[in-house]
């Protein structure tokens, strides 16, 4: 068992349905504690390819798109200042801070073999789907000369056949997450590669 494992499956409280951070305030909780640009925009590109698919594939309204962005944009907020306590600290500041606890839910989701807690919603499978296939498109995506202007699909699908290519990622939890949110490698990989190739 992980030692980062949370141990509780319920998250906020269904009283503070619908609050969110103003943007200004998510950033600026970004900024504060997140001082690494890299970590930073990771957040970024995930936040953008989640507020994306609630949109585009779930027909979500505003609130609840702005819920799956958020999510997306401080799911990996702790893990600079206290790796050792990842996701615990985010999720505690956010209950402080009585943030919507779909929100919570996702991003305590966000890792299942991590942090102990099974993703159940779409938003919480999306998030934990599109996390780390989402920093493994960007890895295949800058040490090619174009960046993203001409990645395709196939190209991130052949780096990951190559166990030495961001040998950090973890493909079989990929394919976890990927079967869990019913989608194929291909469908989630060009959706990913179309959302977060302008973030910046
Ligand atoms: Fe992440």
């Amino acid at each position: 068992m992980s030692e980062r494992f949370l141990n509780r499956i319920s998250f906020g409280s269904p009283a503070n349905t619908g609050n969110l951070l103003s943007p200004s305030s998510a950033l600026s909780l970004l900024e504060e504690w997140v001082p690494n640009e890299r970590l930073r925009l990771h957040m970024k590109q995930v936040s953008a390819v989640m507020k994306a698919w609630a949109i585009e594939k779930e027909g979500a309204d505003e609130l609840t798109a702005r819920k799956w962005e958020q999510a997306g944009l401080l799911h990996d907020a702790d893990w600079e200042k206290f790796p050792e306590a990842h996701c615990r600290i985010i999720i505690e500041e956010l209950e402080k801070r009585n943030i919507d606890p779909d929100v919570i839910q996702c991003i305590a989701s966000h890792g299942p073999a991590h942090f102990g807690v099974e993703p159940v919603t779409k938003m919480d499978k999306m998030i934990y789907a599109i996390d780390e296939l989402s920093g493994f498109v960007h890895a295949a995506a800058l040490i090619r000369p174009n960046r993203y202007s001409d990645l395709e699909v196939k190209s991130v699908m052949k780096r990951l056949k190559t166990p030495a290519f961001a040998a950090q990622v973890n493909r079989e939890e990929i394919a976890d997450a990927l079967g869990r949110a019913g989608l194929t490698h291909e469908e989630l990989i060009g959706f990913i590669i179309e959302h977060q190739k302008d973030v910046s």
